[in-house]
């Protein structure tokens, strides 16, 4: 493909792009409704009774949490911001500061697009939740392999930070929040490698076996975010978890720029994720003390479904012990006493526009284009940046359909390389075949990004149809040349 050639497509696609995103956003019905300005009548669900809730302390051990953003970068903002306004519920929930670990690169905050420096907001009119976050495991130290040594409380396994690690005892709770980019069977890290599915299940299993609590919430939001616990997270570690997507679809940022409802003009970034504030959101405005478990899931599952508009949301799942759903969420969350008299639940707001988690990187490089002086120096620059992303994505996009060609041929390429397991079933049948395949993909035709994370249903399915790595090689290399560039994984690092 000549040069003019690509830069023609790129300027294409970056027209439909536009086009979509902005259709997307403004031709919602339904106004905003703000975090606190419900009308609706209270909803009184059937599971909650007069009963007595536990008193603080009886019978609860240690509240955990860790909380996890996986991402770094401006475009980004929404999942540091995501984490540090959950940190700042738990905390109002009366967790020590001591039980939680916050993993989050922390370069928004002074970042100098951030309009607001030294603060981060996570809604439109929020206030700030970055003050008071510990920067337990920032920059180079958010990794894969401190989170795993962090959930088992092994210290001495744990690279830099502030060696903050979960000493959970067999009596104790543990709350666990990630948010990110993610694709089949992994979710992404500020740093290489991604998190691999079956080692993060592997991790669970491990801590489970050393008796090192008594129950455990995860809550995932990532694209595909489902596949990293479909049909290999066991029923019996006592742990229950939601994700805010099934195995084959995007998550979604929202608050985002020119959508309703916007963040304040001067943000050309998205504010949050739409699984993650919607549970958020819900912890704010009930009483944690008479709210359980499965209560937050039901209004989640239909505010991230955008009240049943899978067009613009995504299917929230559950997966492990669904027995753990009938306890009360201050259990994990804690319980903040200035929302006694909140109900249990309440319907939650209205439509919400959003992104696709995955273009979110391309509208924010989009929205800072178009505020960007015309003919300077600085918009040529940021759409230099906008199309060697696109082009980067074409040459994966392409790369992937070359090599599915040279192994299966042309025909049946596509079939193969798309083929979605029945629900319940992994993703793939061995987990490092598939790192293997990840790493002999990148050498060749450099590294897949936040972007390509898309493509690892593709190397699930190349490892499912019993290709050799010797294949897998030729089949990289004819279609690549050694096509990194910039894009290298000796700059980027192996995502395997
Ligand atoms: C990583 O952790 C080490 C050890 O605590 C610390 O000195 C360093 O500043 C951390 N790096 C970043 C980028 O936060
Ligand atoms: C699921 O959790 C419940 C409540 O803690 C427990 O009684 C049950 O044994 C668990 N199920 C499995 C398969 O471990
Ligand atoms: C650039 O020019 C276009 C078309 O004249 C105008 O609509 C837009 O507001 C300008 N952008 C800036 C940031 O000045």
């Amino acid at each position: 493909m000549g040069r003019l050639d690509a830069l023609f497509i790129c300027s294409a696609l970056l027209l439909v792009l536009a086009a979509c995103l902005e259709a997307r956003g403004a031709s919602r019905p339904g106004r905003p409704d703000w975090r606190f300005g419900f009308t609706e009548p209270v909803i009184r669900m059937p599971t909650e009774g007069e009963e007595a809730v536990d008193e603080e302390g009886q019978g609860v051990g240690t509240r955990w949490a860790v909380l996890v953003a996986g991402s770094s970068g401006y475009g980004n903002y929404r999942h540091q911001a995501d984490v540090c306004h959950a940190y700042q519920i738990l905390k109002k929930g009366g967790l020590k500061e001591e039980n939680i670990v916050v993993f989050m690169y922390d370069d928004i905050a002074t970042h100098q697009l951030n309009p607001r420096p030294g603060v981060i907001i996570n809604h439109p009119k929020g206030d700030d939740v970055y003050a008071g976050v510990p920067k337990d495991y920032t920059g180079k130290n958010v990794t894969a392999a401190n989170l795993y040594a962090v959930l088992l409380g092994d210290k001495s396994a744990v690279k830099g930070g502030s060696g903050k690690v979960v000493s959970s005892k067999p009596n104790d709770r543990i709350f666990l929040y990630y948010s990110d980019h993610g694709g089949p069977g992994v979710l992404g890290m500020p740093n290489m490698p991604f998190l691999y599915a079956m080692d993060f299940i592997n991790v669970l299993k491990k801590k489970h076996a050393a008796k090192g609590y008594k129950e455990m919430i995860i809550y995932v939001e990532a694209c595909e975010s489902g596949s990293v616990f479909e049909g290999i997270m066991p029923k019996d570690l006592d742990i229950y978890v939601t994700t805010a997507s099934n195995a084959q679809e995007s998550s979604f940022g929202t608050y985002c720029p020119g959508m309703e409802p916007p963040p304040p003009p001067e943000y050309i970034t998205c504010l949050g994720d739409l699984y993650s504030i919607a549970w958020m959101e819900d912890s704010e405005s009930h009483n944690l003390k008479k709210e359980t478990i499965k209560q937050q899931y039901q209004s989640v599952k239909q505010r991230t479904s955008n009240f049943n508009n899978y067009n613009a949301g995504s299917h929230v799942m559950e997966y492990g012990n669904q027995s753990i759903k009938d306890e009360r969420l201050y259990l994990y969350q804690g319980f903040d006493p200035a929302t006694v008299n909140f109900p249990p639940n309440r319907v939650p707001p209205k439509y919400t526009g959003i992104v696709n988690q995955r273009d979110a990187d391309l509208h924010f490089l989009w929205q800072m284009y178009k505020k960007t002086e015309n003919n300077s120096e600085k918009k040529k620059e940021i759409m230099g940046q906008i199309s060697s992303t696109m082009r980067h994505r074409i040459h994966l996009d392409g790369s992937i359909e070359m090599i599915g060609a040279l192994l299966f041929g042309p025909e049946k390429s596509s079939s193969v390389l798309n083929a979605a397991r029945e629900p319940g079933l992994t993703l793939v049948d061995d987990w490092k075949c598939l790192k293997s395949m990840v790493r002999v993909f990148e050498t060749h035709c450099g590294s897949l990004t936040q972007y390509g994370m898309k493509h690892m249903r593709a190397f699930a399915n190349i490892c499912n149809s019993r290709v050799t790595r010797e294949s897998m090689e030729e089949a990289c290399a004819s279609s690549c040349a050694g096509d990194g560039g910039l894009w290298h994984p000796s700059n980027l690092g192996y995502s395997a």
